[in-house]
């Protein structure tokens, strides 16, 4: 057990994908893994852990924004051995070609938080994701006919901003950010640090361009193809 996970270490996987929502994770363990079982439900952060294709893998929520996530990756690295992370999320779009259902794969991340400057000493680290995974997660996406994005997304510290924070989207959309999300500095720098592998694959939930939403139908159709790929990713 760790301070935030209650499983027992031999109960987590090698190989763990990232649902911010942990009643994600559940639909996940129940529609995807074989034989899964629960193995965390501390603070109702659901974990389970199954099979995907013959291969152990588990499925554990991190919550919202970056300090949560980096409570569950630091732990499921520190106290877990994990090796291999793939956080499925969403994401709002900045650019017009990055349409709605779209899947982004995060080759980098630019912030606004203060996690890493404190970390590094007010030096801009360069959060990355692991290029073997970021490569095996493109080929699978295309195999599997999804239109895809490879390219920098933007992880803030505020969901709901102010004119102040369009500007400096609108500045980091000009410099080619496809979209913003909430966690995936955290996690790429997190698992840089214990040597681990680590990629976000996201799906396009909103635009912050055109303003259209995605309804609850085509969420649920888009996840279904991104956790397909993300498995796919995860074992190859
Ligand atoms: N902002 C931040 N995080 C998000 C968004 C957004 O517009 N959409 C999905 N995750």
């Amino acid at each position: 057990m760790s301070l935030h996970i209650g499983a027992r270490r031999e109960d987590v996987a090698p190989k763990v994908l990232l649902p911010g929502d942990p009643l994600r994770a559940r639909f996940i363990a129940r529609e995807f893994l074989e034989d899964a079982v629960e193995v965390n439900a501390v603070r109702g952060m659901y974990g389970y852990t199954g099979t995907y294709r013959g291969e152990r893998v588990t499925v554990q929520g991190t919550g919202m924004g970056m300090p949560s996530m980096a409570i569950y990756a630091t732990e499921l690295m520190r106290e877990y051995g994990v090796r291999t992370l793939i956080r499925v999320g969403t994401c709002g779009a900045f650019l017009p070609e990055v349409r709605l259902r779209d899947v982004v794969l995060a080759q980098g991340a630019s912030t606004d938080s203060n996690m890493n400057r404190l970390h590094f000493r007010g030096i801009d680290y360069a959060p990355l994701a692991d290029f073997s995974l970021l490569y095996a997660a493109y080929r699978t996406a295309r195999r599997l006919a999804l239109p895809v994005h490879v390219g920098g997304v933007f992880t803030t510290d505020r969901f709901y901003g102010d004119a102040d924070k369009e500007a400096y989207e609108k500045k980091l959309a000009e410099h080619g950010t496809l979209c913003v999300e909430m966690e995936t500095a955290a996690l790429y720098t997190i698992a840089k640090a214990y040597g681990a592998r680590a990629l976000s694959i996201l799906t396009v939930s909103d635009h912050l361009v055109t303003r259209e939403e995605t309804t609850a139908e085509e969420r649920e159709r888009t996840f279904t193809a991104m956790i397909r790929l993300a498995l796919e990713t995860l074992v190859s």
